[in-house]
């Protein structure tokens, strides 16, 4: 038996974390589990918690508008001492590459707590991009006692780092067991979608999002110009739930609103965001997440990124990396919906980051791990 105390929060983070819960809480004969919230992101991740009726036992409830990612870690880990107190677990699980991740794993060191770290190994090579996340994966994996690393390329770059290689355990990315039994769910009639009347059949739909913090300022202005470009084609519909952060909302509306064919929206709930992706011709983001769903759902991707620590759907040809040209996204947009080789090239479905089972797995280490009681 071990007390699990799992740690997250922002939406993307919520998503790949809630279904290792479940699957953790099914089993109380090895786990006895707790969920702390940080609240990193607060409407976003409470969207997700309704969505899979996570209920946390811990909630710091520290967003702030416009937060600096300073005072952002320095609220987590004061909040981490009082959570950690009281939960005296035996094992913190944090997933991903935010702050949250980050400074929580931290703060679990601080009180000499082992740390299972979900979705270990990406990299880029570049602390600058994505910025702060690359840093935040390489100080969480220095951290970790436990490596959970979706791909065979991610497993490899802990090792060159040093890792221990009995501590990495490849299993997929625990995104794609959330996308995967969301869109069956949703094929089965178990989950419904909302009704979306605005919705235009006639119309190619364009699944947009853009966030990361290298692209603010200039090349979010060039990104949001080339949407403009795009949807000046009678063809195509473009659809942006637009994303909370002041550094995106602004500039999103400002370039965007009032044209015909663009609708953008407020950040959607997980099942009706995975019902859009399904209906989508293509999806033009920035996103880590959607990254590695699109390919699951056949969906071909251009990435508004210079570079990307998820290679394998690049290397297969179903995500294609370009950045925040404006002439290149228009160009590439083009091409995908004009050209039918292209686009069926494109749109092969495979899961070069997980079979669904990523969960499973995960359980299946730790329940045979010694998680000894401090
Ligand atoms: C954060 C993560 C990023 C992740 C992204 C997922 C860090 C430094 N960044 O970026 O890695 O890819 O989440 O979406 O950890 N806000 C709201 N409501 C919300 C969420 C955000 O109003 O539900 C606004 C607030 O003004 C907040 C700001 O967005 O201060 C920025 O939020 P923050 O979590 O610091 O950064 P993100 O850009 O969301
Ligand atoms: N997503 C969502 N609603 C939206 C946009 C995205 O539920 O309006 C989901 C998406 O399917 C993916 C995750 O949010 O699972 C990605 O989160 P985000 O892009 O905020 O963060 P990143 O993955 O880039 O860290």
């Amino acid at each position: 038996m071990g007390r699990i105390l799992f740690v997250f929060g922002t939406r993307p983070e919520a998503i790949k974390l809630c279904p290792l819960v479940q699957r953790l809480r099914a089993q109380p004969e090895h786990f006895q589990v707790k969920v702390a919230v940080t609240a990193q992101h607060r409407d976003m991740l409470d969207q997700v918690l309704e969505a899979f009726r996570v209920h946390p036992d811990f909630d710091l409830d520290l967003m702030q508008p416009e937060q600096t990612l300073g005072a952002l870690t320095a609220r987590i880990l004061a909040g981490m001492e009082t959570v950690l107190s009281a939960a005296r677990p035996d094992l913190v699980v944090v997933q991903g590459d935010t702050n949250t991740t980050f400074a929580a794993a931290l703060g679990a060191f601080y009180r000499r707590v082992p740390v299972a770290h979900v979705e270990a190994g990406l990299r880029t090579g570049d602390l600058g991009q994505p910025f702060p996340e690359e840093m935040n994966r390489v100080l969480t994996s220095r951290i970790a006692a436990f490596h959970f690393a979706p791909t065979r390329a991610a497993e490899a770059a802990l090792l060159r780092e040093g890792v221990a290689a009995e501590t990495i355990f490849v299993t997929g990315n625990t995104g794609i067991d959330a996308v995967l039994w969301v869109r069956g769910a949703l094929e089965r009639g178990e989950l419904q979608a909302p009704e979306w009347p605005w919705l235009d059949p006639a119309k190619r739909l364009v699944l947009v999002t853009c966030h990361r913090r290298e692209n603010f300022g200039p090349g979010f202005d060039r990104a949001m110009r080339a949407l403009a470009a795009l949807a000046e084609r009678p063809d195509v519909q473009l659809v942006y739930p637009v994303h909370r952060n002041p550094n995106v909302l602004g500039p999103a509306h400002s370039r965007l609103d009032g044209h015909a064919n663009i609708v953008l929206l407020d950040p959607l709930p997980y099942v009706a965001f995975v019902d859009l992706m399904r209906r989508s011709a293509m999806i033009v983001t920035d996103s880590g997440g959607i990254q590695e769903e699109a390919p699951s759902l056949g969906k071909p991707v251009l990435l508004l990124r210079e570079k990307t620590e998820r290679p394998e759907a690049v290397a297969a040809g179903t995500v294609k990396l370009v950045g925040t040209d404006e002439r290149q996204i228009v160009a590439e947009a083009a091409r995908l919906l004009d050209d039918a080789a292209e686009y069926a090239r494109m749109t092969r479905v495979h899961n070069p980051y997980g079979d669904g089972t990523a969960c499973a797995q995960i359980a299946q280490v730790l329940a045979g791990a010694a998680l000894l009681p401090r």
